[in-house]
């Protein structure tokens, strides 16, 4: 883009973009009646969207509540891993691809529904041989390879509670994840590809299982095949082979029939403050709210190729590659690797070989594609797309343009979704049909969601003023309680405003015509190319150090990762900040939680803004690295302080 069509996308960020009449007219929604429905109706709306899966058993009450805590569908059975296979047998759906996965080498594999079946089965059937029950946990740190789904749906089958773990997390946070959910089994890899070099997941998984007791087992899939990766480390009697259990097992197996609240999966996400969260979803609301957002925010058909970019370790793709796609009989596309490896094309090279008709990213890969240039998209025949959507953090103008019409062509409507991990489904987005888009905005709730700007009192703000984004009414897809710690729960999500309103921890504002723009993260996590990372998180990995006395984290703006990561540090006594010190405390940090915590910059420094109280001023931090004059600091112990730091600051950059 030139600087002139830059000036003139953003000039223009007030635009608004009705949908495509000729996509209109073939949308699942073509009115507001849906919205207008569920305004009145809001519990009959969702009952009506539960209807849309199969139950062994209808509920007796479609929602039953003690604030802040919500049982939906209450007394109805149905299965997970029934609704997203089983009921695609019995028709020509059998024989519709359910997953077309592409490996980051070039490798591909397509599983129809029944071969899906045939998979999920021999699985469950697998953990079952060793022990594996109804409620159990199971911990699964996989790649992008379709045994992840495979893993995750032969759980679903037979009861037990999956925990997937992102492949890119540590030895030390994999084992926090195990420890907190209680694992019995553990599903990993002997390795998993990135950018033409292996994660070693094997060794990971050996690493944290020093500290693991309840884990009995580990099954390990062959991805890699490298010898040099298990075998010097393969524990006899716990380490087994999937694909030697996987040979001998029946390929049918009975599902069990779940009540609607019996737990589906656990998912660690960063707070503010202390280790990540276990976020707990149940089987009846969550799959109802992710089934329901798939069909009408992605006006998926029954012939679309659906392809979300996302990691299966990330809720988005728990609910949009896997469980909201399956449940609606849809093809989805999984991909192992990065978008840059062979090459800059490899998106647009996916989209053009499968045809992909709808295609789901984040801003922070959208912001690279810009940097890369528009010529990458432009050599690959990109018209199969009809639908385009982000997801992970605000979306700027600039970027919402660049997408529109460099992958969109113009013709594609955009769905701007926001919703977090605790919300599990869709909350404020476009209906693609419907909705007049906005460029940097999430528009509206989906039907039978209420969302509010309020005040630090709780009160709704006026159009344009800044405040805090809450829910206002129960969804059936929201989290449960957290892992464990129902009283964490309570504090984190509903202590704020009181316990029937939901706090998300997002600022937000509403403009003129009631559009809902996201601004980001109020609290002390940071959103780092969409993924969430608390500072208390980095800062307890970085005092871990010996050399470290003290750290405050901060998130800065970035122009591709949405965020970044910068570290203030004091270091003890005896120790010279240097660039090695740098480079080893970063490694550190990567070390305790994964690359994606690697921080961006770190600042030595002898000394932090803190409060009379003592409390770390981190507002001011950011001030600093984000090179604007200082706010208050008359609440500071010692305003030199923060000045010393700006002017060092500035001397390093
Ligand atoms: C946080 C949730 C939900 C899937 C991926 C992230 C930010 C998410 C948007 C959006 C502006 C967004 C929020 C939210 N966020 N989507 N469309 N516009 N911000 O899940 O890791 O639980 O993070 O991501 O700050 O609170 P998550």
């Amino acid at each position: 883009m030139s600087s002139q069509e830059k000036i003139a996308a953003l000039l223009q960020e007030n635009r608004l973009f009705p949908p495509p009449p000729d996509f209109a007219e073939r949308a699942h929604v073509k009115d507001m009646s849906l919205h207008e429905w569920a305004r009145k109706d809001r519990l009959g709306f969702w009952a009506a969207m539960a209807e849309r899966l199969h139950w062994f058993k209808k509920w007796d009450t479609v929602l039953e509540w003690e604030p802040p805590f919500y049982k939906w569908f209450v007394g109805g059975k149905l299965n997970a891993s029934y609704n997203c296979i089983d009921r695609h047998l019995t028709s020509w759906r059998r024989n519709k691809a359910a997953i077309i996965w592409e490996g980051e080498p070039g490798d591909e594999r397509v599983l129809t529904y029944q071969d899906l079946h045939r998979e999920v089965s021999k699985a469950a059937n697998m953990l079952k041989s060793l022990g594996v029950r109804r409620g159990d946990r199971v911990t699964i740190y996989l790649p992008m390879i379709p045994e992840l789904p495979i893993a995750m749906l032969a759980c679903a089958r037979i009861g037990a509670i999956h925990s997937v773990v992102f492949g890119g997390f540590s030895a030390e946070s994999l084992a926090g994840r195990i420890n907190d959910a209680q694992a019995k089994i553990v599903i990993t890899a002997d390795g998993g590809w990135r950018r033409g070099n292996v994660v070693p997941l094997k060794q990971n998984t050996d690493e944290a299982l020093k500290s693991c007791p309840s884990v009995e087992k580990v099954i390990v899939v062959k991805r890699i095949g490298h010898e040099s990766l298990v075998h010097h480390n393969w524990v006899e009697g716990r380490d087994l082979w999937w694909h030697t259990l996987m040979r001998n097992q029946p390929d049918t197996c009975p599902v069990e029939e779940m009540d609607a609240e019996d737990p589906l999966y656990i998912l660690y996400t960063s707070g503010s403050t202390g280790k990540p969260k276990g976020v707990l979803h149940t089987t009846g609301g969550y799959l109802t709210g992710v089934a329901a957002t798939t069909h009408y925010v992605f006006d998926l058909k029954d012939e679309d190729v659906y392809w979300c970019t996302a990691d299966i370790g990330w809720v988005t793709g728990h609910s949009y590659i896997v469980y909201g796609p399956l449940a609606e009989g849809a093809t989805t596309v999984m991909y192992e690797g990065t978008p840059d490896y062979p090459d800059r094309g490899r998106f647009w090279d996916i989209v053009q070989k499968y045809r992909v008709n709808i295609l789901y990213t984040a801003p922070t890969a959208i912001r690279s594609f810009m940097k890369w240039g528009e010529e990458w998209p432009a050599r690959y025949d990109l018209s199969s797309l009809r639908l385009i959507g982000t997801v992970g953090e605000p979306i700027n103008p600039e970027a919402w343009i660049w997408y529109h019409q460099h992958i969109g062509r113009g013709k594609c409507p955009i769905v701007d979704t926001w919703w977090q991990t605790e919300t599990g489904m869709i909350m404020i987005t476009p209906l693609p049909g419907v909705t007049h888009t906005k460029p940097g905005s999430a528009t509206i709730p989906f039907p039978g969601v209420s969302a509010e700007v309020v005040d630090g009192a709780g009160n709704p703000v006026g159009p344009g003023e800044g405040g805090f984004l809450v829910l206002t009414e129960p969804a059936p897809a929201m989290l449960r309680t957290v892992w464990g710690d129902p009283d964490r729960y309570v504090a984190q999500y509903y202590s704020r405003f009181g316990k029937s309103v939901y706090f998300t921890g997002d600022g937000a504002k509403k403009d003129e015509n009631g559009y809902f723009i996201i601004v980001g993260r109020v609290d002390d996590v940071i959103n780092v190319s969409g993924h969430r990372i608390g500072t208390w998180e980095v800062e307890s990995a970085l005092v871990d150090h010996p050399a470290v006395a003290e750290a405050a984290v901060i998130g800065r703006n970035h122009d591709i990762k949405g965020q970044a990561i910068s570290a203030f540090v004091i270091l003890k006594e005896g120790h010279q900040p240097s660039e090695a010190m740098e480079k080893e405390l970063k490694e550190h940090v990567v070390r305790k939680i994964g690359a994606l915590a690697r921080p961006e910059e770190i600042l030595f420094t002898a000394d932090l803004p803190k409060t009379r109280s003592g409390k770390i001023m981190r507002r001011l931090l950011r001030d600093i690295a984000e090179g604007r004059a200082l706010g208050d600091t008359t609440t500071l112990a010692d305003p030199a302080v923060v000045q010393q730091l700006k002017e060092k600051y500035e001397a390093t950059e």
